[in-house]
């Protein structure tokens, strides 16, 4: 079955897709070289010359742009447009510390809302449907990221931002849309919502989920397709890179996300040496931005770990694995490295557990120590047998990462929830 595009680029070829990269970077780097001094430095330092690009692999011969790279010379310092030329910031809204802050274009917003439009088509969303978006609105790029390019796609838009759980229930109960935008984590949030009206979650209007902005397994995917009867969907971005809509899951495949190659280059390099690996390897996903006037980012690390494959359902653009987790997030516990969502796929796997989890780190004269809390659902909640759905849980943690950690099993409704991306990990281990 052919698949139905939102652009006809999605279908091109591999030859073709490479050949747009190719002469696109060369006017990327040229426009970074000429009108962002910090990186013209950089690659002066390192002698090399955009002019010296042929192929998209002689890339690795330049510097990397690093998250520090942008806090050196925040807010404006690396635009490669006069500030009056930014239609729009956004940026991480961080608790602690200097933001760090991106900008775009009129050209650059119109290309994200595009970019986003043909996310959410690839998703299963059509013209005409209602998009409910509770990614939150501000200086995150989630909220405005999805707005324009439901709005771009030719959607009914209902821009919620994320919290007032009930009243999102409420909402999403009698506007009846087609098709919902958040996190992962606070659907499951939503998902207590509806339950707690004594609504339905599987007789909702929602037939599409676009689920994103953290990792997430496959087992969540099944949590939540499983209660709310929708296709779910993965969709990945930064700010750095544009936000929303660097790469989305296709709704007939379900595969991994097929990066928009034709705006965004990426590269698969080892974490720890920067050293290019092939496709198929696993490593931190690297981008560089293809189309970007305002904010050019070039070879930018984006700490994320994953692997390229080959296109399905877009032949010519590669797709990206689920990302299982970000190389800041990796718990090294006694010696053993572990991510969260390998705990998430095996909590997910027992029938008690309603994917509400955190872990919390904590130190004892020289030994670490794991606690996995972890909530029960409300349906199989009585107070019984917990000692014993903890101890097999134990004992898979166990045999399948190859560490011992505790578990504690708490009522339904007491862990915190997030309106937004969900805090997994709680280190007090002090310093
Ligand atoms: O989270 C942009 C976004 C908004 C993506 C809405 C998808 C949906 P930042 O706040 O800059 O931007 O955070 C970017 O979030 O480097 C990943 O570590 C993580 N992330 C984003 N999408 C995914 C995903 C937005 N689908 C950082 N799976 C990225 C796993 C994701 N991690």
């Amino acid at each position: 079955m052919k698949p139905d595009c939102f652009e006809p680029i999605e279908m091109a070829s591999r030859d073709e897709i490479e050949a747009l990269q190719v002469q696109r970077l060369r006017q990327t780097l040229a426009h970074a070289y000429e009108n962002v001094a910090p990186w013209r430095a950089k690659c002066q330092q390192r002698g090399v010359h955009p002019a010296d690009v042929r192929r998209t692999a002689d890339l690795a011969a330049f510097p990397f742009t690093e998250k520090s790279d942008l806090r050196d010379h925040y807010p404006f310092g690396l635009m490669a447009v006069p500030r009056d030329r930014l239609a729009r910031v956004h940026g991480s809204s961080g608790s602690t510390g200097k933001p760090i802050v991106v900008g775009y274009t009129a050209a650059d917003i119109a290309t994200w809302a595009r970019l986003m439009a043909r996310s959410i088509h690839a998703a299963g969303v059509r013209p005409g449907m209602m998009v409910h978006v509770a990614y939150g609105y501000g200086l995150f790029t989630g909220g405005l990221g999805a707005h324009y390019g439901a709005e771009r796609l030719g959607c009914t838009v209902i821009p919620m931002s994320g919290g007032m759980t009930e009243r999102q229930v409420q909402l999403i109960d009698d506007f009846r849309p087609d098709a919902i935008m958040v996190t992962p984590s606070y659907m499951l949030a939503l998902l207590d919502g509806f339950r707690k009206a004594g609504l339905a979650p599987d007789a909702t209007s929602l037939r599409f989920g676009i689920f994103g902005a953290e990792p997430w397994t496959e087992a969540m995917r099944a949590e939540i397709e499983g209660a709310f009867a929708l296709d779910a969907t993965d969709i990945y971005g930064l700010s750095e890179v544009m936000g929303p809509g660097v790469a989305q899951e296709c709704v007939e495949t379900k595969d991994g996300l097929h990066i928009w190659e034709d705006h965004f280059l990426p590269e698969i390099v080892d974490p720890d040496t920067g050293a290019p690996l092939a496709d198929g390897d696993k490593g931190e996903l690297v981008f560089t931005s293809l189309t970007k006037e305002a904010f050019p980012v070039i070879r930018y690390r984006t700490r994320d770990l994953t692997r390229l494959l080959p296109g399905t359902a877009r032949p010519g653009m590669r797709r990206m694995e689920k990302v299982t987790g970000r190389s800041d997030d990796m718990i090294i516990l006694r010696g053993v490295n572990l991510f969260p969502s390998q705990i998430e796929e095996l909590l997910l796997k027992s029938s008690w557990c309603n994917g509400h989890y955190q872990l919390e780190l904590t130190r004892q004269g020289r030994m670490d120590s794991l606690l996995v809390k972890a909530e029960a659902r409300a349906e199989s909640w009585d107070g019984s047998g917990l000692d014993q759905h903890a101890e097999v849980l134990i004992r898979h943690i166990k045999a399948t990462i190859g560490v011992s950690v505790g578990v504690a099993i708490t009522p339904p409704g007491t862990l915190e929830r997030s309106s937004g991306k969900a805090k997994r990990v709680y280190d007090r281990r002090g310093s």
